[in-house]
């Protein structure tokens, strides 16, 4: 039997392919799990794999960083040499980042099929990378597999079979749910010697956001002032703290009352500083489910979303990087007038089995 290729590449990718391959791997399907090594620190990648329980990847690309072309273009050229030799049934990629559309058009190239986990999710903003890489994607793959209604909507508005469409509900909460228990076992508020549910949990890393001297300015400021009030804890994207130095933010970082840099935390602990603050403030978007899923108030530094649930449904509320809208957003929340929230459908653990079940399915018909 053809094996099946899960692609792992950067960060956001681990917690959404652990349960795929789990799932896969429980039904004895032979998988090929290949890591692209777009993200390489061990904090940004191999931690994850020893949170998840996730085998080590039976291949390492090690492609690292680069230009946005140099990174998709060295990916493609290893990648196509991992089809050639291992002649997949179906190659399987999650998200938006490079490796996911790099690995997607190498497949859909030598008629391989492409199943896409997280699906028709759109921010309409053809500025970020990642939307770029999303609509791509989506277009050449043939398993589609979405997160909420709005998603299959998109991807019908943009002419999509509709019977490539599978509505499975939200990969990152059966990492979630599967993990939390053992979160809450986790010392990293003894050893930030902070108090649950009194601190912020801050993380920024979008190239609009901290590759421009203006912004991050603005985003500073805002923390300057909110950071006299509450307790932040910033575990640092490796992109954020070079763009700190590169525009000499240090100094105004290290006199903010109480902001606290740490180095990016593993999947565990990052959930533990999750689950018990009042607050989360970022830019990034597994960050905006995360918190609607655990009834976190959520404030969103960026002009517009491609996860809108989170908005509709849940704790999340879009501010862009003004600051003071996000210091006004912080204001309610510290009267305890955040957002409520509710948990969206299917997001209930169960979409692995979902996607795993259409997998089969699909492969037994073709
Ligand atoms: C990538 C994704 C983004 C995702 C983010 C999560 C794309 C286009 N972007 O952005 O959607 O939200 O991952 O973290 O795929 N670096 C390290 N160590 C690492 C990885 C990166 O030091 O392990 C540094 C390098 O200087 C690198 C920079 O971070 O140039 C940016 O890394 P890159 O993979 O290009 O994009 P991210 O900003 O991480």
């Amino acid at each position: 039997m053809k094996p099946i290729i899960i692609v792992v590449g950067a960060r956001p990718n681990f917690m959404k392919m652990a349960p795929i391959h789990d799932y896969l791997t429980s039904k004895n399907l032979p998988l090929v799990l290949v890591h692209t090594g777009q993200h390489y620190d061990e904090n940004m990648s191999k931690v994850f794999f020893d949170d998840l329980g996730m085998p080590q990847p039976d291949i390492y690309l090690g492609v690292g960083s680069g230009s946005h072309a140099k990174q998709t273009a060295q990916i493609m050229i290893d990648f196509e040499e991992i089809c050639e030799k291992n002649q997949p049934s179906m190659v399987v990629v999650a998200g938006d980042v490079n490796s996911t559309i790099a690995c997607a058009l190498v497949s859909s190239k030598l008629n391989i099929p492409v199943a896409h986990v997280e699906a028709g999710l759109r921010s309409f903003d053809m500025e970020m990378p990642e939307e770029i890489n999303r609509v791509l994607t989506d277009r050449i793959s043939n398993l589609l597999f979405t997160p909420s209604t709005d998603a299959n909507q998109n991807l019908i508005n943009e002419g999509a079979n509709e019977n490539s469409i599978k509505l499975v509900g939200n990969i990152m909460i059966d990492s979630l749910l599967n993990n939390i228990e053992k979160a809450k076992k986790s010392d990293i508020h003894n050893k930030l010697n902070i108090t649950k549910q009194e601190y912020a949990i801050v993380t920024l890393h979008r190239p609009s956001n901290v590759d421009h001297r203006d912004a991050l300015s603005g985003i500073i400021t805002s923390f300057e002032k909110i950071g006299n009030e509450i307790p932040l804890i910033f575990p640092i994207h490796p992109r954020t703290s070079q763009m700190i130095s590169k525009f000499g933010f240090d100094e105004r970082i290290n006199k903010i009352t109480y902001l606290k840099i740490i180095n990016p935390q593993g999947y565990l602990d990052f959930l533990a500083l999750i689950k018990y603050s009042k607050v989360v403030l970022t830019d990034s978007g597994g960050l905006q489910e995360e918190t609607t899923a655990l009834g976190i108030p959520c404030i969103t530094i960026r002009e517009n979303t491609e996860r809108p649930i989170t908005v509709t449904e849940g704790t999340n509320t879009i501010v862009g990087n003004k600051p003071e809208n996000i210091i006004n957003e912080w204001k309610n929340i510290s009267k305890n007038k955040g957002k409520k929230g509710k948990i969206p459908r299917l997001w209930d653990g169960k979409t692995a089995e979902r996607i795993g079940n259409n997998i089969i399915e699909y492969l037994k018909e073709s």
